[in-house]
């Protein structure tokens, strides 16, 4: 039975960066309030043509540039993500034909939880002997339904694509376990509620839906002290049950890799699984929450950095919107990959994603509060 190694990680990060400095013009607001509250400090938004579908691509390209893999040898696409550029195309076809890859190509829909819930659909195809190479993309464009004068929720997110590309080894190598979750009564508490009527634009299709449409906000709408209960419990239980799914104790555990919503949150995520500062991947204070961007760009920056080595064991944890939670064990390294992937995993590390390499964008106007 093959496993499904990950033998390439790239990102695709916005050029256009928002700060705390920046929010404190646009809403009633702090840096000291958002960092003290959230360890965030500034993230990057799409601007421009950037959209779901070339920030999707982008992170594409470069995973399969460090698989040593063309397009064209990649058998399905699975895109995780909330904010598709298309209403009816899934965005793993529109990144399929960006990227000039064939194959199978379809979306999985679990908001933050949504990466980590693709590795693991797309590793069902390799372990089931379906596919050998499959790209999994986690890529979110959030910004575009955050209302820029909603403080409970513009601090908070940010846009971003990461993607992985697996491929079949007999190593054990890639996701061991898997612990999925959903609690859909939650769904009232994390939301966009005029958003199907907002990217059909029906209003201009159908003049008596125009009614509904001046009603219902396009813009998240979230109960964020309940996201938070919800976060800390479900991100605690769902590690600790995928860390003992594969009989492992923490003290295997190399790296955790949890979404990046909040410094408290992942904090609390760390205490529970006994793990020491410097065992947890944290980005949060430069990215913001990338929703399922999140964890790939987590985890790409770890590689690059040199933190995650072959046969070290990765947890996965994620939450979101749903509210649903997903976790899983990595173990890192291409171990029996067919070439030419053997060094890719040992290439030079090169510099993480990081607002330091990124142009500082001028303040966000402060019309801007429909992004
Ligand atoms: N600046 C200043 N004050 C603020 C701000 C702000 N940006 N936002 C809220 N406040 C105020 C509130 O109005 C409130 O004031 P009050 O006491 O006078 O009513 C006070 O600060 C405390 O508000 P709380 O909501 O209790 O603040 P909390 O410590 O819970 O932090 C936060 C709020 C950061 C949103 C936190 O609840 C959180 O992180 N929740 C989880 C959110 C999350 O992770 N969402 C993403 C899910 S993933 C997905 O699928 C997209």
């Amino acid at each position: 039975m093959p496993y499904a190694a990950i033998t390439g990680w790239g990102t695709a990060i916005p050029e256009r960066i928002l700060t705390n400095q920046d929010l404190e013009r646009m809403v009633e607001t702090s840096d000291e309030w958002i960092v003290s509250r959230t360890g965030i400090r500034e993230r990057h938004i799409v601007s421009g043509g950037e959209s779901t579908t070339s920030l999707g691509a982008g992170a594409a390209r470069e995973a399969l540039a460090k698989a040593g893999r063309a397009a064209d040898e990649i058998d399905l696409i699975v895109v995780a993500t909330a904010t598709p550029d298309d209403f009816l195309v899934s965005q793993a076809c529109l990144i399929q034909a960006d990227l000039g890859a064939g194959g199978a190509a379809f979306d999985v829909g679990a908001a933050c939880a949504g990466f980590v819930t693709a590795l693991s659909v797309a590793t069902q195809f390799i372990v089931g002997g379906v596919y050998r190479r499959i790209l999994v993309i986690g890529v979110d464009t959030l910004t575009r339904y955050i209302d820029y004068q909603d403080r409970g929720t513009c601090i908070l997110f940010g846009d971003g694509a990461g993607a992985v590309v697996l491929e079949a080894t007999d190593e054990s190598r890639g996701l061991l376990s898997t612990v999925l979750g959903a609690d859909g009564n939650g769904h009232k508490h994390l939301y966009v509620p005029g958003r199907t009527k907002y990217v059909a634009n029906s209003a201009k299709l159908v003049p008596e839906s125009a009614a509904i449409f001046a009603e219902e906000s396009p813009y998240m709408k979230m109960n964020g002290r309940e996201v938070f209960k919800f976060a800390v419990q479900a991100m605690g239980d769902s590690a600790v049950e995928a860390v003992q799914k594969v009989g492992l104790s923490f003290d295997d555990i190399a790296m955790l890799i949890p979404h990046q919503a909040n410094a408290r949150i992942i904090d609390a995520a760390a205490r529970r699984l006994d793990l020491p500062k410097e065992k947890v991947w944290v980005n949060v204070d430069r990215f913001g929450n990338t929703s399922a961007a999140s964890v790939p760009i987590a985890l790409a920056e770890a590689a690059n950095a040199g933190a995650l080595n072959e046969g070290d064991n990765v947890v996965l944890v994620a939450f979101g919107a749903g509210l649903a939670w997903a976790a899983g064990v990595v173990r890192w390294g291409v171990a029996g990959v067919e070439p030419p992937h053997a060094g890719a995993a040992t290439a030079e590390p090169v510099a993480a994603a990081s607002p330091s390499v990124s142009p500082h964008s001028p303040v966000i106007a402060k019309e801007r509060s429909h992004v």
